[in-house]
């Protein structure tokens, strides 16, 4: 197992990157509108990352995804495929995961996006599963465990009647997309591998309304949906963790920690 700690120099990469991943999300926030399709809000973000910030969009291609972001609708959980026929209506929730690569570093974060009026069970949904990813966030520092993550994210979601999906998980990144380690969304306190200064990884919660079972689509491979069709969400963040504390290096403007 191999946890690759960075170097400030490697850490001021991840802080380019970071701010690239987050201003594609700041950028694509006014199109998100009823009437447009998913495969146009990839375009418009694929051209951005590539014109704009000449940037790599780390998902296409990347074992095999067509596309340069992925558009998680509604009860789709995570990995949805961004298509022109997927067109939004209002009352949609959905979820936008931006990856972007620049000088060899990854930033990767996703966030929620109401699609006009959407209903306030949803919009519960979204609170609360952002709550348990800066609930996460404001723990970590050297000495907190994997486990101690988990547990606050699982203890949140589930106190509010909803299920964490756990075959999906944060993710150690650098360099590489998906490295060491694995940051569980449930867990005990006290378990797990001890965090220390100079790891980089995201947290990146997803909850069901329903049950926490998820079925992968066997036409397309990638989209991961609720069993029970009913509503999920997510958000992502990508940190470094500091001497006290932690970074999170794809914070957006709107945001305050
Ligand atoms: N961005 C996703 C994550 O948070 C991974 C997407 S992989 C893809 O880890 F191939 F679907 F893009
Ligand atoms: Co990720
Ligand atoms: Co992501």
């Amino acid at each position: 197992m191999t946890i690759h700690i960075k170097t400030p120099d490697e850490i001021e990469k991840m802080r380019v990157a970071g701010r690239l991943a987050a201003a594609v999300l700041e950028m694509i926030g006014p199109y998100v509108k009823p009437g447009v399709s998913t495969g146009e809000l990839d375009t418009i973000c694929h051209n951005y990352i590539v014109d704009t910030q000449q940037a790599i969009p780390a998902p296409l291609n990347y074992n095999g995804f067509p596309k340069s972001v992925c558009t998680s609708v509604n009860h789709v959980i995570c990995h949805g495929i961004p298509s022109d026929e997927k067109i939004l209506k209002t009352g949609d929730i959905i979820n936008i995961d931006v990856t972007v690569i620049k000088d060899g570093f990854h930033g990767d974060t996703s966030k929620m996006f109401c699609v006009g009026e959407t209903p306030s069970h949803a919009q519960r949904l979204i609170r609360i599963t952002q709550e348990c990813m800066y609930k996460a966030i404001n723990i970590v520092k050297p000495g907190v465990t994997l486990g101690d993550i988990g547990h606050i994210i699982q203890q949140h979601g589930e106190a509010n009647n909803y299920a964490i999906v756990r075959e999906y998980c944060g993710h150690g990144i650098g360099r590489i997309f998906h490295e060491e380690p694995q940051v569980l969304h449930y867990g005990r306190p006290d378990t797990g591998m001890k965090i220390v200064e100079g790891m980089t990884f995201t947290i990146e919660p997803m909850l069901n309304a329903g049950s926490r079972y998820t079925k992968l689509s066997k036409k397309d491979g990638w989209p991961v949906t609720t069993k029970g069709r009913r509503l999920s969400a997510q958000w992502e963040h990508t940190l470094a963790v500091t001497a006290d504390g932690f970074e999170v290096l794809t914070l957006r403007s709107e945001e305050n920690l």
